[in-house]
């Protein structure tokens, strides 16, 4: 672990992160319009494949893809640059590692859906239930992201709990 935690330390992008210290605030707020992009667009098409919000065609609820993907792919980058700053802080915190395993279940959640379901919703006509496997997944997901917001939420509160 400190050979992990020493390599994003000393990595170009953590000594940057440190020798730029306005940077952290600017990430935070990345992270923030991240995670509320991802939300948005997350809770429209999984409610929708819910069966809720059915003035909403499914088809419609997809074009919000890809700015799920941007938000994730946001936080991501923000969520890196963190890490980098003080991976000591965030690698010997139990509750950054389950959020992580998380993000993980969340995307291949959302890889299911991709290569699964989406061709099969797509066609559906749009007074049509959605099949039970593809609302378990959908319900799957705003479970998965909704603690994936709480767990980093509570991050720094854990952090000082580990000693960090
Ligand atoms: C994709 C990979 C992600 C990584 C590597 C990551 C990493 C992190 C880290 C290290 C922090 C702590 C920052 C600090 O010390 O202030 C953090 C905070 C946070 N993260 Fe993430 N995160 C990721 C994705 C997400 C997603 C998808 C969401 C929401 C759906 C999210 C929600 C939050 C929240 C709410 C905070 C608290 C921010 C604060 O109050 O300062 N993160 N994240």
């Amino acid at each position: 672990m400190t050979d992990l935690t020493e390599a994003l330390r000393s990595s170009f992008v953590g000594v940057f992160m440190r020798d730029n210290p306005d940077l952290f605030p600017a990430m935070e707020m990345a992270h923030f319009v991240g995670l509320s992009i991802l939300m948005g667009a997350m809770i429209v098409i999984d409610l929708r494949i819910l069966g809720a919000l059915t003035n909403v065609s499914y088809r419609a609820s997809f074009k919000l893809i890809p700015v799920a993907i941007a938000g994730f792919l946001i936080n991501l980058i923000s969520g890196v640059a963190f890490i980098c700053t003080n991976p000591a802080l965030y690698l010997t915190n139990w509750a950054f590692w389950l959020k992580m395993g998380l993000v993980v279940l969340g995307g291949l959640n959302a890889l299911w859906f991709t290569f699964a379901e989406h061709g099969k919703l797509s066609a559906l006509p749009d007074d049509a239930r959605a099949p039970a496997v593809a609302r378990f997944m959908a319900f799957a997901s705003l479970l998965f992201w909704v603690l994936v917001l709480l767990l980093g939420r509570l991050l720094p509160t854990f952090a000082s709990v580990a000693g960090g």
